[in-house]
């Protein structure tokens, strides 16, 4: 744990008391708290991450320079690190200081793009479990918000709606050819739309949000319900049940009855924060909705591969001059790489990690792909197939420890030219296909959100028989998963905290249920609504589940 002027901030990235060169594994990072804070959370101790969440704002507005340019402002660091030096004209006495990293001293000079999002998805949980909400309303923590979300929505010259990023600004912090759009950061930039209230699709639901069944609703402090009002808001919502039943029909034939899904709990909460969208975030509301339509809309169309998929790109035409050309990217079937056709299952499929003009990066990333569940990035159908290709893909994708940073490594020519003949990163080791046991937690979440918690269960009980034995390695290497990684550090505090908060969610999934997104028509409706501008496709809520519900 770290304290600064008495309060607890954070903890250490790692705690290896035999270990004489931390490196900078004694500093508090953004992404590596994430688990310790849902954690503590999830244990009634919220007060560490107020602390971690005011102490990391204070850092963000902190004067960087590297090389005499100064990176955007609203950059949250990498890390920071609590010092004692001595006071000025003082005898004896000190002070704590907090020195914050942003990519300034990192390994490669890489800019942590992913702490600022991390930052807003944690303030959100806070508010979610301690129901403490005050917090996210107060005047500093919205100018935060704002200006990590202006850097992220900064006009440039990008022709895609995804976060343009260079390599290694996210937790695969060295060059693994991740630059570009990498599927790891889109989907990170999501969950602020629920820091922000969109227009329900349901007026009435702008002043009232109803508890687990239709029967009873709880009632919005500013706007005392009516009887009227009650009826009104039951009719809305059979009426979108009905309008939405062969959208999601998994979801609502499971249902028992017309229950109450977090899709509906979401969409309600986040309309009833609308009445506090003000003159001064009226424009960013609007650019935000804007933005996680096109986002949503480019990762299901574009990011998806399947059997069916794949076997379309293996027959696409090349050069298509058009705005309706099927092949937009100009992919060359030979790019589909030879481990591919073999290794993709007949059921499921699964997000590539990056897509650029002329290049689709088919290896399967397993944060993003988590993410893509957590948040509903991907649609209900990409979700479920994601998790069957996981379990699919058992013994390459979890093995002997669960689970691969990445699938498949990158071998001989491919592994000196991306990653610049990097050791640490040499084939099945590291970023390069090995094995992190921290990603545990975010499987956990997203097989609790599909209603499978015995896979994550499985996965739990093979890490336990391992990471205590082990003393809580960073990280396991080999195809198989068998080894403890080469330069892996030793009770590495996101790997205790991973395992700990995964065991918590499966033992109280209504808290899990807190921490996720579900599918938002809003949103889709939004995008379809776009390219009907375009002329192509015509604006309702049957073109938004033909086009974009693949
Ligand atoms: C390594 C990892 C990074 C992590 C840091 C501290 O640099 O790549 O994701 O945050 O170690 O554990």
């Amino acid at each position: 744990m770290v304290n600064y002027c008495g309060n607890p901030v954070g903890t250490i990235a790692a705690n290896n008391p035999a270990d004489k060169y931390p490196v900078n594994y004694d500093q508090v990072f953004i992404r590596d708290f994430i688990p310790s804070a849902l954690a503590f959370l999830l244990n009634g101790e919220g007060e560490i991450v107020k602390n971690f969440l005011l102490h990391t704002l204070q850092l963000q507005s902190w004067e960087k320079t590297v090389d005499c340019y100064s990176p955007g402002k609203g950059l949250m660091p990498a890390s920071f690190k609590v010092r004692s030096v001595p006071l000025d004209g003082s005898n004896g006495e000190f002070e704590e200081v907090s020195d914050p990293d942003f990519g300034e001293s990192a390994i490669g000079r890489v800019a942590p793009v992913d702490s600022g999002l991390w930052w807003i998805i944690l303030l959100r949980a806070y508010g979610k479990i301690t129901g403490d909400h005050g917090l996210q309303e107060r005047v500093d923590i919205q100018t935060g918000i704002k200006l990590i979300l202006n850097l992220c929505l900064a006009a440039g010259f990008d022709m895609f709606p995804s976060l343009l990023v260079t390599d290694g600004s996210c937790m695969i912090d060295r060059r693994m050819g991740i630059h570009g759009h990498p599927l790891e950061i889109q989907q990170l930039s999501l969950p602020p739309h629920s820091a922000f209230p969109f227009a329900s699709p349901l007026p009435s639901f702008s002043v009232a949000y109803f508890s687990s069944d239709l029967l009873s609703f709880e009632e919005d402090r500013r706007t005392p319900p009516t009887k009227a009002l009650v009826a009104q808001l039951r009719a809305d919502l059979i009426e979108f049940i009905n309008e939405y039943k062969d959208v999601f029909p998994e979801r609502f034939e499971d249902m028992p009855g017309i229950d109450f899904s977090a899709l509906f709990y979401a969409a309600l909460r986040s309309s009833r924060e609308m009445l506090t969208v003000d003159d001064g975030s009226r424009n960013l509301v609007q650019a935000i909705n804007n933005r996680l339509s096109a986002l949503s809309f480019h990762i299901r169309e574009y990011y998806w591969v399947d059997m069916k998929k794949i076997n379309e790109i293996y027959r696409y035409k090349t050069e298509e001059y058009s705005t309706d050309a099927t092949n937009k990217f100009n992919i060359y079937p030979d790019q589909i790489p030879a481990w591919l056709v073999d290794w993709v299952p007949e059921r499921g499929g699964y997000l590539i990690g990056n897509l650029q003009p002329a290049h689709m990066d088919f290896r399967f990333f397993t944060l993003g792909n988590l993410w893509s569940i957590v948040s509903s990035l991907a649609t209900p159908r990409q979700n479920r197939g994601i998790l069957n290709l996981i379990e699919a893909k058992w013994d390459d994708l979890v093995a002997n420890m669960p689970l691969k940073i990445c699938y498949p490594a990158l071998e001989y020519k491919e592994w000196s030219i991306i990653t610049g003949s990097d050791p640490k990163n040499t084939s099945w080791s590291y970023h390069n296909g090995g094995s992190w046991p921290t990603l545990l937690w975010q499987f956990t979440l997203a097989c609790i959100k599909m209603g499978r918690p015995e896979l994550a269960e499985k996965a739990v009980s093979l890490a336990s028989k391992r990471l205590s034995v082990d003393q809580w390695p960073e990280y396991y290497d080999t195809q198989n998963g068998r080894f403890i990684g080469k330069q892996s550090r030793l009770y590495q505090t996101w790997t205790v905290a991973g395992f700990l908060t995964s065991k918590m969610l499966l033992e109280n999934p209504e808290l899990a249920s807190l921490l996720v997104w579900e599918e938002d028509p809003e949103l889709l409706e939004n995008c379809v609504c776009a390219l009907a501008k375009s002329g192509r496709i015509q604006c309702s809520r049957h073109a938004a589940r033909s086009q974009i519900l693949v």
